[in-house]
């Protein structure tokens, strides 16, 4: 690797950053902190193309830090449906509350790290974007670029850190932070990376041997394994039942259809039932098969079915309830 490497990176970040409403342009002065926790929280397994419209929302609705701490949870749960893995938002929400308390961001990767949700990757990107520090924000796009550049088949967190750590130019951490990421997301690609477009090219190991999509070597494919559940559409008068998941466990505190719980056991094939939803999780890929019910069960609400849409369920509830509502319609159409 060649000792202006980081300043051609910086060059051509400054010729083709991604204009993003979480970013400043380079030379600028640096953004909210606010706006950029919330944005590395929401871009966590989620694409920038998903995550874009969904952070001007939320900050249109919660302007800074403080006007979240006082939100009511359930309304940020709500409007973080769709987005997935809601343990997301239930730290985001006791974040919020704390920095509120606190006056205000900590500017250290140190403290920020202290903060519920904040690990390694979120202290090191709001620290260095936010408040100009010389932190190395790792990850997986990140990872891969280093990885490239040194050939390294498998590296560990503390390594590939080091090796960031190494390249920041002193001053310009906020710029080289997005850089790299921008880098990672738009020309090293996992698969057929841009090595023609790469302004590190003449410094990367991995473009010299021939086999840049080689590094890092890929984790073999985990096998999901399957479980199985029933959740129930009761309707009546033009409104559905749905009740509210326990706080602890998948999707917590999340609005939901009421249902079974979830085993290995598949549901026995049901003369009631309107459809099935599949729906992968990280850890295992659910079979949720959705029958008509009569009565109203457990603690919940009647949502109307014309305000469905704003009822905040996860996409899992919200396809079972595509199925029931196609399959009623199916069903009067046919008669
Ligand atoms: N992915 C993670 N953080 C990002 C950021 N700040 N900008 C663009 N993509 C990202």
């Amino acid at each position: 690797m060649t000792a202006n490497c980081a300043a051609r990176l910086l060059e051509h970040y400054v010729d083709n950053f991604r204009r993003l409403p979480w970013r400043s342009p380079p030379g600028e002065p640096p953004p909210d902190p606010y706006r950029v926790w919330l944005s590395e929280v929401m871009l966590q397994q989620t694409t920038v193309a998903a995550v874009t419209p969904r952070f001007e929302r939320f900050v249109a609705r919660w302007p800074t830090v403080e006007a979240l701490a006082n939100a009511p949870a359930e309304q940020v749960l709500s409007e973080w449906a769709g987005l997935g893995y809601y343990a997301r938002a239930r730290n985001l929400i006791a974040c919020a509350r704390e920095v509120a308390g606190r006056g205000g961001f900590p500017s250290t990767a140190a403290e920020l790290r202290s903060l519920p949700g904040i690990g390694n990757y979120t202290a090191a990107a709001v620290a260095s974007i936010a408040f100009g520090q010389d932190e190395a924000a790792v990850d997986t796009n990140v990872n891969r670029v280093v990885a490239r550049l040194h050939a390294i088949s498998q590296s560990t967190r503390q390594l590939t850190e080091q090796l960031v750590l190494a390249m920041v130019p002193p001053g310009r951490a906020a710029d080289f932070t997005q850089a790299m990421m921008d880098l990672g997301a738009t020309i090293c690609r996992p698969r057929a990376p841009q090595c023609g477009a790469c302004p590190l090219r003449q410094d990367c190991a991995a473009f010299a041997s021939g086999t840049p999509d080689l590094f890092p070597a890929r984790k073999p494919k985990r096998v999901r394994p399957k479980r199985h559940g029933t959740a129930w559409w009761i309707e009546r008068n033009r409104c559905v039942w749905l009740v509210r998941r326990p706080i602890k466990g998948l999707l917590g505190g999340m609005a939901a259809l009421p249902g079974s719980g979830w085993s290995e056991q598949p549901v026995r094939a049901d003369v009631g039932a309107l459809g099935t939803v599949r729906h992968v999780f990280t850890h295992f890929a659910l079979s949720l098969t959705v029958v008509r019910g009569t009565r109203p069960i457990g603690e919940g609400w009647w949502q109307r079915l014309d305000t469905l849409a704003e009822a905040g369920l996860p996409t899992l509830y919200r396809r079972a309830a595509q199925v029931a509502i196609s399959s009623s319609s199916d069903q009067r159409d046919a008669a």
